[in-house]
């Protein structure tokens, strides 16, 4: 296994759009391994293929207390939002310190290939709904930031710009 680097924004291939999944093979199997001991680490409740720069339809997450429940959901697709919404506040690996609200569904249902290649269906509410909802973005190539007015998502864009140059000095 190995720790994979996060990308950050507003880097651009944070906004490409991922390529659906062929085969659950050694290579996909590999990358789950990577992306969960990564999204440990980071100590985050989800991650997408796209924040590590594998533009593939790959999502893991864990929202347990407990930090011992992975979730892989690959080649997720949305077949059911409820009609409530409800503003939350989000963070992200990629945008690190930052939180906002975004509105996203109370509930979802996805259907998602698990980390055999097996088809599931995943009735998700609370905080596993809007990590879904926030994780499928990415693989749009969309960052959270992005729901934001244009003057904080600017805001925003300064300091993260402002904290890489830090970092790199
Ligand atoms: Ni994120």
């Amino acid at each position: 296994m190995a720790l994979l680097s996060i990308l950050c924004f507003p880097d651009p291939k944070l906004n490409q759009v991922a390529r659906p999944i062929a085969a659950v093979d050694a290579r996909i199997r590999t990358l789950i391994a990577d992306m969960l001991e990564t999204m440990y680490d980071a100590k985050g409740i989800g991650l997408a293929a796209t924040q590590v720069d594998m533009h593939e339809r790959l999502i893991v997450i864990d929202v347990s207390e407990e930090r011992d429940e992975p979730l892989v959901l690959i080649n997720p697709e949305l077949v059911w939002t409820s009609a409530e919404t409800h503003l939350n506040e989000e963070g992200c690996l990629s945008v690190p310190g930052v939180y906002d609200g975004v509105k996203r569904f109370d509930a979802v249902k996805v259907k998602a290939l698990d980390a055999h290649g097996k088809s599931q269906l995943i009735e998700a509410d609370g905080l596993l709904s809007v990590c879904i909802q926030h994780e499928m973005d990415h693989l749009m190539g969309k960052v959270f930031v992005e729901y934001l007015s244009p003057l904080k998502r600017n805001r925003i864009k300064t300091k993260m710009l402002k904290v890489q140059r830090e970092d790199r000095a």
